[in-house]
Order: structure tokens, then sequence, then C-alpha cells
């Protein structure tokens, strides 16, 4: 592996400008496909609501509704039957939102709800007035009068539908996201009619500060007429897939109970689901309320077993790269390899190195636990990568031996019940190969077999590889076309001919393209970068973000960019790193 490390902070600067300029205006940071759902207005017998959020299935719930606002009117929420918020009687539930919010569910407070001619805005002025009381009634934290005591709730919904003609719903958007802070994000959604623009909340939809828009598929209207069949329906989603201002998430709304034309179940999992979840702005599924199917709505809405995004080495102290836990915190990793395990193989005891951050020898890495936690609880995946420097200590002498391996890794590191173990008792999402240098003859694809027959329902392990730049990979190429792995990220920063881009990035593109025509189907390749513009022979980040990542995305199996090393101005590059598919991806349906 060429050497990583950086050689300037100019160095680094550069790479942040020329991000930077290839990709404002910046997207908010994505969020994963979810369900969302409205609760509080007790249709359907929807139980509590830490109940709702322990089934696991919902990202976003909803509160409804916040029935009174605007014109001057003193802000009033109607929770039905579940409590009274003029009494006071809503205060108690904020032990069950901040369970939700713990769990990972965003909670959000939604506008609307059936006394519409209270949820007027009376002008611009009103409009912010409203944002402020809304931010510091229920979003702030420090409000323990409110009607929902001092919780802070993520965000706000707006779920309009019957406004005057003139309206300041885009005011009201602006003046709440003038809010955001790093410290305080803000989350912004509201439900469209399947009309596009939508006539009430078109121009607050059109200001792309909404994270997503919801559009009701359920209403009785022709454009989402579902009687025969859904192909009016997708059309409608077309249109708002490709107007929807770039950054911002569609969910498509359902309704379980539902109305005349709407589509049935079976029709949203086996026929729109398949054809929606590849629009390259797909956010997940809205329903109305809690349901019983829900379970196979997330699934069908959800399981890809798959995440685009950005994985980076963590674990050689490269590049002042901080604690796991700040790391996980950006937001921007999707996979996280700890490296490395430096020792294992033909008999050898496993031997954890995280160079200066804990010395696994003596047991002292077994804290790491809890930052390892912490990142999976956020959603990122945390493997142990298998490499590094020590090459001689890391080889498999035999196809039982590499048996031997996976079966202590799997014991040691992935199963989760040995607390004894150099990292405690976690239970790492999979295993990593970054080998470089392994003999002639080698097993390698006996582990990943190996490893492969330990998942299952309730443990997924996930596999990925770093690979050479010249196809097929000398070392791990056997290994790679059992199909076995998840992803496959090749180093575009070898010194080697068939990366080298100082004659511009034609070589690098014939390159992937051989490669992702090759791999098996169902694995995902990733592009690898080194965060320094002076390594080597690899391509000037203006060239990478310019010219070839543009270009890559549309792959049918690009999976992301994995980097060697922390990179400082990650922000910059996740979205447009962490967008599985582009425009040419985008149903069409006539
Ligand atoms: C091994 O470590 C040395 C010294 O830290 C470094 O110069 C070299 O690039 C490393 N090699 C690999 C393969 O990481
Ligand atoms: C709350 O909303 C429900 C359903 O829309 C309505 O029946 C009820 O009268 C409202 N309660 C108050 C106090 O306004
Ligand atoms: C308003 O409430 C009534 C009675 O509960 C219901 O039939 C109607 O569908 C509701 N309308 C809206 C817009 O929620
Ligand atoms: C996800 O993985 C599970 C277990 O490996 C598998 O049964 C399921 O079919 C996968 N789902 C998709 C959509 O690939
Ligand atoms: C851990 O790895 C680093 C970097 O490759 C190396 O310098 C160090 O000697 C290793 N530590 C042990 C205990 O092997």
């Amino acid at each position: 592996m060429a050497a990583a490390h950086f050689q300037s902070t100019k160095t680094l600067l550069l790479w942040a400008l020329s991000l930077l300029i290839a990709f404002s205006p910046l997207m908010r940071s994505s969020e994963a496909c979810g369900v969302s759902v409205y609760w509080g207005q007790n249709l359907a017998q929807e139980g509590g609501l830490a109940e709702l959020c322990e089934t696991g299935y919902y990202s976003y719930v909803n509160l409804a509704y916040l029935s009174t606002f605007g014109c001057g009117r003193k802000l009033a929420l109607n929770l039905t039957d579940h409590c009274d918020a003029a009494s006071g009687g809503c205060k108690s539930l904020s032990t069950e939102i901040q369970a939700c919010q713990n769990r990972g569910v965003k909670v959000l407070l939604s506008l609307g709800g059936n006394d519409t001619k209270y949820q007027q805005l009376c002008s611009a002025a009103d409009a912010r007035k409203v944002a402020d009381d809304l931010y510091h009634t229920f979003l702030e934290g420090s409000n323990s009068d409110g009607p929902l005591g001092g919780v802070s709730l993520d965000g706000i919904d707006l779920d309009i539908e019957y406004p005057g003609s003139v309206n300041y719903w885009d005011y009201l958007v602006e003046a709440l996201a003038s809010y955001r802070s790093p410290q305080k994000e803000v989350y912004l959604s509201a439900r469209a009619s399947c009309s596009y623009p939508d006539k009430d909340i078109g121009k607050a939809i059109d200001t792309g500060l909404l994270d997503h828009v919801a559009v009701r598929f359920y209403e009785d209207n022709p454009r989402c007429d579902c009687a025969a069949g859904p192909y009016r329906l997708l059309d409608t989603w077309n249109t708002w897939s490709s107007s929807l201002p770039e950054g911002n998430k569609l969910f498509f709304s359902w309704s379980p109970n539902s109305p005349a034309s709407q589509c049935a179940l079976d029709v949203l999992i086996n026929e729109i689901l398949p054809a929606i979840k590849s629009s390259p702005n797909y956010g997940g599924v809205m329903v109305l309320n809690a349901d019983s199917q829900v379970s196979t709505i997330h699934q069908a809405a959800c399981d890809s077993n798959y995440t685009c995004g950005i994985s980076v080495y963590w674990g050689q102290s490269l590049n002042g790269e901080g604690s796991l836990g700040e790391l996980c915190e950006t937001g921007y990793y999707n996979y996280v390899n700890l490296a490395f395990l430096s020792t294992f193989g033909c008999g050898r005891q496993l031997r954890l190195n995280l160079t200066d951050h804990c010395d696994a020898d003596s047991g002292g890495c077994r804290s790491l636990s809890t930052e390892i936690k912490a990142c999976q609880n956020r959603g990122v995946k945390v493997l142990l990568s298998l490499g590094g420097n020590d090459t001689k200590y890391q080889q498999l002498c035999s196809a039982r031996d590499a048996r031997n391996v996976a079966d202590d890794l799997y014991n040691t590191f992935l199963k989760g019940s040995n607390s004894d173990g150099p990292l405690g008792d976690v239970s790492l999402d999979g295993i990593d190969l970054d080998i470089e240098y392994p003999g002639s003859v080698n097993y390698w694809d006996y582990l990943v077999e190996a490893l492969a027959s330990y998942r299952s329902p309730q443990k997924n392990v996930y596999l990925s590889a770093s690979s050479s730049c010249s196809y097929p990979d000398k070392d791990l190429g056997k290994a790679i076309d059992t199909g076995l792995f998840d992803h496959v990220a090749v180093r575009f920063y070898d010194n080697n001919p068939q990366c080298d881009c100082s004659a511009g990035p034609t070589k690098i593109l014939e390159t992937w393209n051989k490669w992702s025509s090759s791999l098996p189907d169902g694995n995902h390749l990733f592009f690898g970068l080194l965060p320094d513009s002076n390594a080597g022979s690899q391509c000037k980040p203006q060239v990478f973000t310019t010219e070839i990542l543009p270009v890559i995305r549309s792959s049918p199996n690009y999976g992301g960019v994995m980097l060697r090393a922390v990179y400082k101005d990650i922000s910059t590059l996740y979205p447009a790193a962490a967008a599985c598919s582009n425009e040419q991806s985008l149903i069409s349906v006539s």
C-alpha cells in the first residue's frame, strides 16, 4: 500500500475547495430510507407512542396535530383521547418521546388536522412569529411548561390541506429552517396532494428546505387513481421525482384504510415499491396511521440489505483521525473498517493493532465497545479489517486453517457474547479483507465462504474487500469470484498503470468499467481514494469530482467511495458519493 501520509494542510484545503465547488449547492445529509407515520388521531386504535417506536419499523413519527396556530391564535395541540393538552395532560408524553428519539426515531410535530379554519397564516410576519413560537415551545428543549414538557422535537411536518388562496407556508418553512445549526437539525417535512404542483404548499416545497415530501397517493384524484393499475400513479411519481428540489427526498404516502381508488397493499408491495425505489430521491413510505402490515411495508420499502455510502479505515492514526465515536457522529460514514487485525492464520493467535488508540494485548481496547455500539446505533456498519503492515503474520496455511480463522473471527468479534474478546462483547457487522502481499497459493476464498456460512436472518455477516486496481486481483481474485462480498473497493491510488491518472481519467474509467462489468451480480463496487492528491499517480481531487464520480455513479453496481484515511472535509464529498443512482435510473412509464 502506498504511504498514507498527508503532505500538508494545503493539499487538504485544495481537496475541500474543489469538492465544495463541484457539489454546491450542498444537500443536507441524506437520511436512510424509512417509514413515517402519523400518531395522535387515534385512528384504528394506534396504541401508545412508545409502543409504536418499539416496533422498530418507523423512522419518523408525526405527532398529529398542532390543530390551531397562526393569525395571532395561541398554539393548541390536539392529540384526541391520548391526553388533554389544554390542561397540561400531554406533558407526560415527554418520556415516551425521548424513548423514541433514543431509538433513532425522529419525532416531528405535524401542523394540520380537521379544524382547518384555525390553521391559517395571515402574513409573512405572522409566519415568522409562528416559526419562533414553534421553535421555542417544541424544538428548543428548554420549555418545561410547554404542552409536551421540555422535549426537543426533531422538526416540523406540514399537513396542510385547505388554506386560503394566498398563503405564507414558504415564509414559515424559511423561518423554521433559519433555526438550523450544527447543534440542532430542525427536520422539515410536508404532505402534498398527488397533483403536481401542490396548490397549497407548492411554493414551500420549491424552497428546497424540506427534507422530505410525502405525496398522498390515497386521494380521490385522477392523478393517483389505481383502479386500472398503477400506471397513472407511477407517472405522477415520476413528475414529482424529477421536479423535487435537489437533495430533498420523496415519500410514497399510503393509507391502510384503503379509500376507493387507492392501490391495494399487494400492488404497493409488488408493483409500486420495486419501481419507485430506484428513483434517486426515493426516501420511503408514509403510512397515515399505525398498521399491522407495517413489517411487510417496511421490508418492501427499505430492505435492500445495502446502503450506498462512504467507507473509511480507522485505527492506524493516519491524518489525525480522532476517536471512533467522533467519526461516526459526523453522520457521513456508512462503513467503518477497524484497521487492523494484523496477525492471524497458520495457528497464530488473533491480534488486533489499533496503533496508539489502545493496546489490545493488555485488554485496553475493550473500552471501545461503547463507541462501536454508538456507531452501530447510528446505522454505521462496523467491520473488522484483516490486513496491515505485518504481512508475514497474515497468511492462511490451508483450507482447514481458513475455516478455523473464520470460526475464531466469528466467535471473537461477530457473535457478540464474548466479553473477554479484544473489543469486549461487541457484535461487529462483518469482516473486511485488506490483503496485499499473500503467498502465490492462497485460501482467501475458503475464508470468505466460511464467514458467509455464518449469515442468518438474525445476523448478517457483511463482507468487503479492498483490491488492487488490476483486474483480476492476483491475491483476492478467487475470493471475489465467490460473489459473497457485499462490496469490493478498488484502490485507485495504487502506483499501477491501470489507474494512472497523469494523462487524464481515461485509463481509470476503463479500469472501473472492467471491474464493474466483471463483478459478480449483486455485489457493489467502491472507488478507493487516498485523500492525498500527492499520492503517486492518483487523480487530482477536482478530476475525481468533476470527471470521474459523475460517470461511475451511473454504473449499476456503483456502491460508494472508500477512503483509506479520514478525510477532513467529508461533508462536501458525502452527498455526491452516497447517491446510489443518478437521473438515468429514473423509472419511466408510458
Ligand atoms: C508500513 O509502515 C511504514 C511505517 O509506518 C509505512 O511507511 C508503510 O507505508 C506501511 N506500509 C503499509 C503497507 O501500510
Ligand atoms: C380534537 O380533534 C378531534 C378530531 O379531529 C375532534 O373531534 C375534537 O373535537 C378536537 N378536540 C378539541 C379539544 O378541539
Ligand atoms: C374530519 O373529521 C371527520 C370526523 O372525524 C372525518 O370524517 C373527516 O374525514 C376528517 N377530515 C379530515 C380532513 O381529516
Ligand atoms: C436481505 O438479506 C436476507 C438475508 O441474507 C435475505 O433473505 C433477503 O432476501 C435480502 N433482501 C434483499 C432485498 O436482497
Ligand atoms: C502496530 O502497527 C504499527 C503500524 O503498522 C506498527 O508501527 C506497530 O509496531 C504495531 N504494533 C504492534 C504491537 O505490533
